[in-house]
């Protein structure tokens, strides 16, 4: 349409628009855009009024005393308001809130206090350990990592305690520094167990990222040890990174074949999870007999998968059996069949993958199950020629 000019914020209104009509999947398309639209007039509105009374958009500091978790009273800007802190694991929010974040609302951002809870050099250190493989954090920028460590808060839990129930509101996101915590979801009104986390990993993101009640309850097994991270701070770094994510994968994800059975929506949560590492050539990624967390799509560069055969004469050289090049995947075998990892894999030159951890590979990855079985029967193929019958091989084991 030649003459006609498209008012300047209409695509980003519009894209914001359509991307929280993915992510939230409403029934009703006319009542979410009320809902929507309204909440960032009403955020302008606050905004153009803070600016009125001469307020600076910038940011508030809140910190807590190292053990008590209690704020200490220090602000940044040493402005009169003092913020309340929602970083408490015992305090929790007693109501779901259907607040809209608008990841790109750079207005939404200024206004979100900055919650540091200080911490000894022994806890920053110990947090650092933990937070070195959250795939949530992968991917972002120094500063912002800086900021999340910030935030973040001890708990300490004892056996047998909830940490997360089912259903209830989400208050905090959780990294674990140590302890063994079972994963329970409700199945037809039964609670079953359907997985662990041991001594690694993170959990409750969902419900901050989506906005929904705690998809499943989180049971410490033994004494451990979290580091958590409050709901605003969580959305404030976490969510508006995953609408850079977004805008970095999507096009990639939708090239991958193997999730092309994936709705769309599928496919963005898929994103929303990821986290993305670099490799140098000749290192290793995966090492043949370990146990298994994640799994992995190359986005450049390339793999190469090598086995040690095992027979009766013991173990044999380490030979290539494939490789994988961008878009490709591996790493399923051992989560779909809940055995070790049955090949190493190796970067060839520098390569990128994206990683999955196995928590949202069985959460979000089932619609592809059938594809990765079959391609699983055709490694038998590509070993035949390599390996001679005495030699186990993967549909071996997927048979088991
Ligand atoms: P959230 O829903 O916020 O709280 C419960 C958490 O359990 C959830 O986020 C995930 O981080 C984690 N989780 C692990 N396995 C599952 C599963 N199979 N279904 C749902 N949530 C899971």
């Amino acid at each position: 349409m030649s003459g006609v000019e498209v008012p300047a914020g209409l695509k980003e209104l519009l894209q914001g628009y359509t991307v929280e009509v993915l992510r939230r999947e409403p029934p009703d398309l006319v009542e979410f855009a009320v809902q929507h639209f309204t909440r960032i007039l009403e955020g302008q509105k606050k905004s153009r009024g803070a600016k009125k009374r001469g307020t600076r958009p910038t940011r508030k500091g809140v910190t807590f005393d190292a053990l008590s978790n209690k704020p200490k009273q220090v602000d940044e800007e040493e402005e009169e308001d003092t913020v309340k802190s929602t970083a408490s694991k015992y305090n929790r929010r007693v109501s779901v809130c259907a607040e809209a974040y608008d990841p790109d609302d750079e207005e939404d951002d200024e206004a979100e206090p900055r919650i540091v809870h200080p911490k000894t050099d022994v806890q920053r250190r110990r947090l650092q350990e933990a937070c070195r493989d959250i795939l949530l954090f992968k991917t972002l920028e120094q500063e912002q990592f800086s900021e999340v460590l910030d935030g973040m808060f001890e708990v300490l839990v004892k056996p047998q305690e909830h940490i997360i129930d089912q259903g209830a509101d989400g208050d905090n996101f959780y990294v674990i520094e140590k302890g063994v915590y079972d994963i329970h979801v409700q199945k037809g009104g039964v609670s079953v167990c359907v997985g662990k986390y041991d001594n690694k990993g993170s959990f409750g993101e969902l419900a901050l990222m989506y906005n929904t009640p705690r998809a499943a309850t989180i049971i410490a097994t033994q004494e451990g040890a979290l580091w958590g991270l409050d709901r605003a701070t969580f959305h404030r770094l976490i969510v508006r990174n995953n609408a850079k994510k977004r805008r970095t994968y999507e096009a990639f994800i939708e090239c991958v074949p193997l999730l092309k059975s994936l709705e769309l929506s599928e496919r963005m949560k898929l994103v929303d999870v990821v986290g993305a590492r670099a490799f140098k050539d000749g290192e290793r990624l995966i090492t043949q007999g370990e146990d298994a967390d994640c799994f992995y799509i190359v986005e450049s560069g390339e793999v190469k998968i090598t086995i040690t055969s095992r027979t009766k004469a013991g173990p044999q050289d380490e030979v290539e059996v494939a490789r994988c090049s961008r878009g490709q995947y591996f790493g399923e075998l051992a989560l779909v069949t809940n055995k070790p990892r049955a090949a190493s894999v190796y970067a060839v030159g520098e390569t990128r993958c994206l990683v999955i951890d196995i928590q949202a590979f069985e959460r979000l990855l089932g619609p592809c199950m059938d594809i990765m079985k079959r391609n699983i029967s055709q490694y038998e193929e590509q070993r035949a020629a390599l390996f001679d019958s005495s030699v186990e091989t993967p549909r071996d084991v997927l048979l088991k």
